[in-house]
């Protein structure tokens, strides 16, 4: 698979600020989008969506990836996922939306968001080493 270029990435960060612009969190006020590139070409955006019972909010990369798969089908494959927040605060996807992400996503799969120093791009195995499997052997 070839790789992807910064122009992508950039595009991809790009979708992910608009998205985070729709992000509803009036709780936390800390306000994410995601955009997912499928390995069709396609790319989807997500935001996050709070709640006032707290547990039901859903994460910006958990809304992207669900409105991929409502728009291309559950074989829908995920090359590389952007994080962004409008808040200029490091914010690396939590484990929920890691293991999210795996579902979807090769080991290889190209992970953007802000980290501590600035813009950090590496790949789900990084982020994920062990991601859980349903029937895999001890
Ligand atoms: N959030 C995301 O959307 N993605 C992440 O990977 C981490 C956290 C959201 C959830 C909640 O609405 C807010 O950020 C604060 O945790």
């Amino acid at each position: 698979m070839e790789p992807i270029g910064l122009d992508v990435v950039a595009e991809l960060n790009r979708l992910a600020e608009a998205a985070a612009h729709h992000s509803y969190a009036p709780y936390s006020r800390f306000y994410v989008g995601s955009a997912i590139l499928l390995e069709s070409g396609e790319m989807v955006s997500g935001c996050n969506v709070e709640n006032a019972s707290y547990r039901l909010t859903t994460c910006a990369e958990q809304n992207a990836i669900a409105a991929a798969v409502a728009k291309f089908g559950p074989g829908m494959r995920i090359r590389a996922v952007a994080v962004h927040n409008l808040n200029q605060t490091a914010c690396q996807p939590c484990g929920a939306c890691r293991q999210t992400i795996a579902e979807f996503a090769p080991a290889s799969a190209v992970i953007a968001f802000p980290g501590p120093d600035g813009p950090v791009t590496c790949t789900l195995a990084e982020l994920l080493p062990s991601a859980f499997q349903l029937g895999e052997k001890a």
